[in-house]
C-alpha cells in the first residue's frame, strides 16, 4: 500500500553537491518503495537566473542521470523535466493570482538570490515558489522530501492550497508535509561552516561535486576547514564548532548512522586521522555514482528516452487534475 505521493525536484542550474545528495537526492531513492514517486528535473526554475542553452541541456540530462546513478529506479518512479509538462506553468499561473505579495515579500531565498539588485533580479525569480506550489499541487501530491533549505517554500505552498480551497469552497489540494530527514539535512561549505554548500559558491573547495574524482574529493576533505580542538565527545559540545559539527553529520549521512553515534566513534580524536577516514568512506560512496553518470552521459538517448516517457506518465496524472482547477476558477473548456 502506498503511503501517498511524492514530488520533489532539483534545479539543472550546475554541478550536483554533495548537499544535494545527502539532503535530497538519497532520500527520493528510500522513499521508492513506500510511496508513487514523481521526480522532476526543475529546468524552469533554473531559468530564473541567466542559463546558457547548451549548458541547459546538458545539466538537464546531468540531473536525470545523477537520480538513475543514485538508484531511483524509471521503472518504480517517474523521472521527467519540468518543461515538458505543460500543466506546471497553468497552474502556477493561477496560483500567481492565488498567491499575495506579502507572501512572497518574506521569501529568504529571493532576498539571497536577488542580492542587493533587486529591481535588476527576473520576476520569475519572484514567483518562483508559485511555480514550485504548482509541481507539487498540480499532483495533489501529499509529500515533498527536500534539504531544510526549502522548508520555508513548502510552507508557501501549503498557504496556497488553503486560500485556493478557502477561496473556490473545497478541500481539493492536500495539505502537503515536507520530509527531512537524515543526518545531513543542511550539508555545509568545506570552508566555511556557517554558510551552505552550494553550487554556486564561487570557490570550488568548498564543496564536493557529485562528479568530482576520487583524488579531487580526497583532497577536498584533507583541505576542509576544521578547528584546533580536537573531535568532540559529545553532540553539546559541538556547539560553536560548525565545521565540526559539519563534518560529523557528513560522516553520519554517508555511513546511515545518527549524529550521536558518530560523534561516539570519532571522540575525543584528532582530525587528521578522522579526514583520512571520512575522505575514504566518501570515495567509496561517491565515486560509484560518478561513474554511472559518466557512462549514462555518454549516451545520452537513454537519458532523454526516460525523460520523455516520464513526461508522458506525468502528464497523464497532471491533466486531469488541471481540468478540475479550470472548471472551479470558472475557465470554460471545449
Ligand atoms: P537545488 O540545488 O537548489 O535545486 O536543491 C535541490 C535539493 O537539494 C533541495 O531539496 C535542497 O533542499 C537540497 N539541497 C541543496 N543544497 C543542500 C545542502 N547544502 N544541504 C542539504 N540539502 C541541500
Ligand atoms: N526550489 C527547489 C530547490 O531549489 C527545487 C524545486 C522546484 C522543488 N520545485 C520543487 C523541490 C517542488 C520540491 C518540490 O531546491
Amino acid at each position: 500500500m502506498s503511503k501517498g505521493r511524492i514530488f520533489s525536484g532539483v534545479q539543472p542550474s550546475g554541478r550536483l553537491t554533495l548537499g544535494n545528495y545527502l539532503g535530497a537526492i538519497r532520500n527520493f531513492v528510500r522513499l521508492q518503495d513506500d510511496y508513487e514517486c514523481i521526480y522532476c528535473v526543475v529546468d524552469m526554475h533554473a531559468i530564473t537566473v541567466w542559463q546558457d542553452p547548451a549548458e541547459l541541456r546538458h545539466t538537464t540530462r546531468e540531473v536525470a542521470a545523477a537520480y538513475l546513478a543514485s538508484g531511483i529506479d524509471p521503472a518504480k518512479s517517474i523521472i521527467f523535466n519540468q518543461s515538458q509538462v505543460g500543466a506546471h506553468a497553468e497552474l502556477a499561473w493561477i496560483f500567481n493570482c492565488v498567491a499575495r505579495m506579502g507572501w512572497l515579500n518574506r521569501m529568504t531565498q529571493f532576498k539571497e538570490k536577488a542580492g542587493k539588485n533587486r529591481e535588476n533580479a527576473a520576476v520569475g525569480l519572484f514567483v518562483y515558489p508559485n511555480l514550485m506550489a504548482a509541481d507539487i499541487l498540480v499532483y495533489k501530491a501529499t509529500h515533498v522530501p527536500v534539504g531544510e533549505d526549502q522548508k520555508q517554500h513548502l510552507e508557501l505552498c501549503r498557504d496556497i492550497a488553503q486560500k485556493f480551497n478557502h477561496d473556490y469552497g473545497q478541500e481539493f489540494f492536500p495539505v502537503t508535509e515536507p520530509l527531512i530527514f537524515g543526518a545531513a539535512t543542511r550539508v555545509m561549505s568545506l570552508r566555511d561552516g556557517t554558510s551552505k554548500m552550494s553550487k554556486s559558491d564561487p570557490s570550488d573547495n568548498s564543496r564536493i561535486n557529485i562528479t568530482d574524482d576520487s583524488d579531487t574529493i580526497a583532497r577536498k576533505i584533507r583541505k576542509a576547514k576544521t578547528d584546533p580542538e580536537p573531535l568532540p565527545e559529545t553532540v553539546k559540545d559541538l556547539e560553536g564548532r560548525p565545521e565540526a559539527d559539519n563534518l560529523l553529520g557528513i560522516w553520519a549521512a554517508l555511513s546511515d548512522i545518527t549524529k550521536e553515534e558518530a560523534v561516539a566513534a570519532f571522540a575525543g580524536g584528532q582530525f587528521s586521522g578522522f579526514k583520512q577516514e571520512l575522505a575514504d568512506l566518501a570515495v567509496a560512496r561517491m565515486a560509484p555514482i560518478a561513474d554511472e553518470m559518466r557512462h549514462l552521459m555518454d549516451a545520452p538517448d537513454h537519458v532523454d528516452s526516460v525523460l520523455a516517457d516520464g513526461a508522458a506518465r506525468a502528464d497523464a496524472i497532471a491533466r486531469p487534475i488541471l481540468d478540475e482547477v479550470k472548471d472551479m476558477v470558472g475557465f470554460l473548456r471545449g
